[in-house]
């Protein structure tokens, strides 16, 4: 059997990553796991609890507690918390606004790290999210580091948000508050958005779904070329 290796997605909110990942994986045959409906799961099952975002601790407790589990799915993976599909209600905007604070809360990555860690000894995978490369995965072979000016990922929000009919802010909201989590994903304590220092860094602002699936494919079969 060919080798499978283990391929690091990250970057700022909106870059594209999940898209770009899940695409990746299908052509590979590998596992995906997007790490962002993790947290987002989390957020929604405190937010539905009404449990305070500030109390860290009955948190970190929610995260040991629930069950988060994935299945195939088009155009998404589907997304379940306790075995109930949440798909679309962790793509609202109060989960967007509120998940940054969840996934700043340690308890919450250290559980959200371990079940990735997991996931990820399976064989091929690709995982994107903001500390994969620099945290969760660091000996993956393949570090991208998806980047896209906030304009750019907003619009793609606002377009996707339209196509999927998910309320959606106006295109400056949606912008100011990519830049807002940007600036919060970027500054927290602990596993902070951050490029690898072994990572590819990949500019999609002016690049198509296609065009960055083929380079980060090139860089997968260069590197599983390296290992034969
Ligand atoms: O990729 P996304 O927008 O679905 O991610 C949702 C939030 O989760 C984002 O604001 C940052 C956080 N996140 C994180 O801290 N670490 C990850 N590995 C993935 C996402």
């Amino acid at each position: 059997m060919e080798k499978q290796i283990q391929v690091a997605i990250d970057g700022p909110a909106s870059a594209g990553k999940s898209t770009v990942a899940k695409l990746v994986a299908k052509k590979f045959n590998y596992v995906y796991c997007d790490t962002g409906a993790m947290y987002r799961v989390v957020t929604l099952a405190a937010l539905n609890r009404g449990i305070d975002l500030g109390d860290t601790d009955k948190i970190g407790e929610l995260a040991k507690q629930i069950k988060i589990s994935f299945a195939p799915g088009e155009p998404e993976q589907k997304v379940f918390l306790d075995g109930e599909e949440v798909t679309t209600d962790i793509r609202q905007g109060r989960i967007d606004q509120s998940v940054s604070a969840v996934a700043a809360v340690p308890a919450v990555r250290e559980e959200m790290t371990n079940i990735q860690r997991q996931i990820a000894e399976e064989g091929g995978i690709v995982m994107d999210g903001r500390d994969i490369g620099s945290t969760v995965l660091p000996n993956a072979p393949v570090k991208i580091f998806m980047v896209a000016t906030a304009y750019e990922r907003a619009r793609r929000r606002y377009v996707e948000n339209k196509e999927k009919g998910i309320e959606t802010a106006s295109l400056e909201e949606l912008q100011k508050e990519i830049e807002l989590r940007d600036k919060k994903d970027s500054s927290r304590k602990v596993s902070p958005l951050t490029q690898a220092p072994d990572a590819i860094r990949l500019d999609t602002t002016d690049l198509t779904i296609d065009q960055v699936v083929d380079k980060i494919s090139e860089i997968i079969k260069k590197t599983l070329n390296e290992f034969s």
